[in-house]
């Protein structure tokens, strides 16, 4: 009965899935933008945000989902891995709790391990998923090193979905409030993306 609902409202969903951008289209209207690449132009985005990293407290965003009995006697805490659905804002706010809805626009989605066995380093590979403003619905995927101990980390913007297809760039992250207490953190993202 449930399985027979579901795919009742899937099939009332469909015909009102969006038009006119790039937005959640069909295999079709995909292969057709890929064809007019030729006479799209490259641009360039910049964009500013802020991601809220609550490990503690009482609504985290962060959870550990894997670690060896290395990791918790290694000084790089190596093996250390966790999933986040961390707030992505255009402001700073140091809150610990969810943000006012209006300065939400995404969530930072994705894997973090500490990959390095000499010096603390994650390997990032997350989603920046916009859910407000021009770019709701796109995403951009960044795959990368990050050794969180400094001051500016350059990661790599690998690609990208919706406006972002084809999607290629950089996001340098820094790490700009710190609670140790409740084990979160505040991290902005300059990112400077080329796509068409
Ligand atoms: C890891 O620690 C647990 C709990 O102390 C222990 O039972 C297990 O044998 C350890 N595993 C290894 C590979 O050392
Ligand atoms: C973002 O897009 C989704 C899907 O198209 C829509 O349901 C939602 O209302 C949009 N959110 C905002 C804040 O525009
Ligand atoms: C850090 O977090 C703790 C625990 O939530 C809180 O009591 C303390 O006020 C916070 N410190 C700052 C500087 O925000």
């Amino acid at each position: 009965m449930a399985e027979k609902l579901s795919f009742l409202i899937l099939a009332i969903a469909m015909p009102m899935m969006a038009h006119g951008n790039s937005i959640g289209e069909g295999p079709e209207a995909v292969q057709e933008w890929f064809k007019n690449l030729p006479n799209a132009k490259e641009k360039v985005t910049k964009l500013h945000l802020y991601m809220h990293d609550v490990i503690g407290g009482k609504n985290p965003t962060v959870i550990t989902v894997a670690q060896s009995n290395y990791s918790l006697n290694s000084p790089t805490m190596f093996g250390l891995t966790r999933m986040m659905d961390n707030a992505l804002t255009v402001g700073p706010d140091h809150e610990t709790e969810p943000q006012p809805e209006s300065n939400v626009i995404g969530r930072a989605q994705g894997i973090y391990g500490a990959a390095s066995m000499e010096e603390i380093g994650l390997l990032m590979t997350f989603n920046f998923v916009f859910t407000h403003g021009e770019y709701n619905g796109s995403t951009l995927s960044v795959l990368g090193h990050n050794p969180f101990l400094h001051r500016y980390r350059e990661m790599p913007v690998v690609g990208g979905s919706g406006v972002f297809r084809l999607a290629r760039g950089i996001a340098t992250a820094n790490t700009v409030w710190v609670n140790i207490t409740s084990q979160c953190a505040v991290i902005e993202y300059n990112v400077i993306v080329l796509h068409y």
